[in-house]
């Protein structure tokens, strides 16, 4: 079982993220916790190219071969082996960030970047992805605010213009719109008890059905 969470910049889903392996933990199921980019000790070398906030001059194609080299990278190293053997492998962003970010963001074609994802994928696909969902405007508040308290990066991402976050945004929510049924979108600004109370839920119940099962889309907001 692969289940992935995605959201804008401060939209909490590592928070979330964390809630749920632990719960998984404690219910005693093999379960795995991955990020992105990074994971690996090749994609966290990745990461550190990507998220270095002096390299102001990396162009949008070669971000887009970056994040897709770590995502390759993980994929082959670490996520498939653990499905292979059983595992439900929890990762904090996956192919559809690359889609929201460099798709929506840049505006590149997505029929060319869905074609590079799943070069970079091998056709990996999760099974569930939990989106978070929050204006871009109150993820970036959100962001800064916890970083002026001393948690959390401020990386050359984060540092995009206003309205290069706002893409990403509706990217997600369109995607999330053409398949509801692999989508579970949440209202980020509820509480964080309210979240998690709702994502166990959702994920216990993909649990009982098994990965392969029909799965009937739900949304809370
Ligand atoms: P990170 O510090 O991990 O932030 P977060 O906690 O919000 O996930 O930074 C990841 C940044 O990289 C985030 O701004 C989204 C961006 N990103 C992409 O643009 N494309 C991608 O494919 C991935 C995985 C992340």
């Amino acid at each position: 079982m692969f289940i992935t969470f995605e959201g804008p910049d401060g939209s909490g889903k590592t928070t979330q993220l964390h809630s749920l392996h632990g719960y998984l933990q404690e219910a005693g199921l093999p379960v795995l916790l991955l990020r992105e980019p990074g994971g690996t000790e090749i994609g966290d070398q990745i990461r550190h190219v990507l998220h270095d906030t002096r390299n102001v001059a990396m162009q949008p194609r070669a971000e887009v071969l970056l994040y897709s080299a770590s995502r390759a990278q993980l994929t082959g190293e670490v996520i498939v082996p653990a499905l292979r053997s059983g595992k439900v492998v929890l990762c904090d962003r996956y192919a559809e960030s690359t889609m929201a970010y460099q798709g929506y963001g840049h505006r590149f074609d997505l029929v060319l970047l869905s074609a590079i994802t799943a070069f970079a994928t091998g056709g990996v696909r999760p099974d569930l992805i939990i989106y978070l969902d929050i204006e871009a405007e109150e993820g970036l508040r959100r962001k800064i605010r916890s970083f002026q308290a001393g948690e959390g990066e401020w990386n050359r991402m984060d540092q995009k213009e206003l309205e290069f976050h706002r893409r990403a945004r509706e990217g997600y929510l369109s995607m999330a719109a053409a398949e509801p049924d692999r989508w579970f979108v949440l209202d980020g600004t509820l509480s964080v008890d309210v979240l998690q109370r709702a994502i166990r839920q959702r994920v216990r119940g993909l649990l009982a059905q098994g990965p392969d099962s029909e799965r009937a889309g739900e949304e809370v907001r």
